[in-house]
């Protein structure tokens, strides 16, 4: 059931003592190909670790929020196609290596998925960022589109589309019906999301299995308010208010 809890695993390298090994809840797993689950090592579950506790203030939620986002983008610029590439180094020898070959841009789901730009940009220098703002009704849950500003040739990119929640996935299929309204095959776009629930990962993945997920973790599942339990809270309100 997607309710079920998550698993737990012993965490740190296999060379220590399993007293020097705690168990951790660490990400459920899903049957889904086109969905990529961060590797989930001790760093990773103590950052979040850190923006899941309530007690956590706004300068080290950022901070270590950051640090998560650097690791997805990283993740997911493995998923974008490389060429080969050979090249002379100064001793004079030939090193045979690989290039990105294409164009990239990000597109983040405001508000929330705006955190998300910079860790892209200190990847990626220069990269062209566009906006889709979709707001979740806090009522209903269901997802409503203001607005969205593309680069007008972003069906000649790849699209590493930004948000740190998927919970119903309401917002998310949104985001890509607008991308895919400009011209973007699904599977030139990637999402990028640090915690996201079994039902909006369901979702997504029937309806999209093109579109490839990079995610942080799959959650135990979503309250009656649908938001993500355990989960860390309203992403959005952590990063840029409380
Ligand atoms: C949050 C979050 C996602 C969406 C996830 O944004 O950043 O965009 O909710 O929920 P869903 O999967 O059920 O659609 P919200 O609309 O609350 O706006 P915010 O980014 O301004 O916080
Ligand atoms: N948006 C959030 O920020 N958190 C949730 O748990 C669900 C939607």
């Amino acid at each position: 059931a997607s309710d079920s809890q998550p698993p737990s695993q012993c965490l740190g390298p296999e060379y220590r003592d399993e007293a020097e090994r705690p168990e951790a809840t660490v990400s459920k797993p899903v049957p889904h190909d086109n969905v990529h689950i961060l590797a989930q090592t001790p760093q990773l579950i103590a950052l979040l670790t850190m923006i899941r506790d309530k007690n956590t203030g706004r300068a080290d939620f950022i901070f270590y929020s950051n640090r998560i986002i650097r690791l997805l983008v990283e993740e997911g610029l493995n998923h974008l196609p490389v060429v080969s590439h050979e090249i002379s180094t100064p001793v004079g020898r030939h090193y045979a290596g690989v290039k990105f070959e294409g164009k990239i841009c990000g597109v983040s789901i405001m508000r929330a998925g705006e955190s998300m730009e910079q860790g892209l940009r200190d990847c990626c220098r220069s990269v062209r960022i566009g906006k889709i703002l979709i707001q979740r009704d806090e009522e209903t849950s269901k997802p409503k589109l203001y607005y969205d500003k593309l680069p007008e040739d972003i069906s000649d990119r790849w699209v590493l589309l930004l948000d740190p929640m998927l919970a119903t996935g309401g917002s998310a299929l949104m985001a890509i019906e607008v991308l895919k309204s400009r011209g973007v095959p699904e599977d030139h776009i990637l999402f990028l999301n640090l915690i996201a629930s079994p039902e909006g990962i369901k979702k997504f993945a029937d309806e999209y299995p093109k579109v490839r997920v990079v995610t942080a973790f799959v959650d135990q599942g979503l309250d009656e308010k649908n938001y993500i339990v355990p989960g860390l809270g309203d992403f959005g309100d952590r990063f840029y208010t409380m």
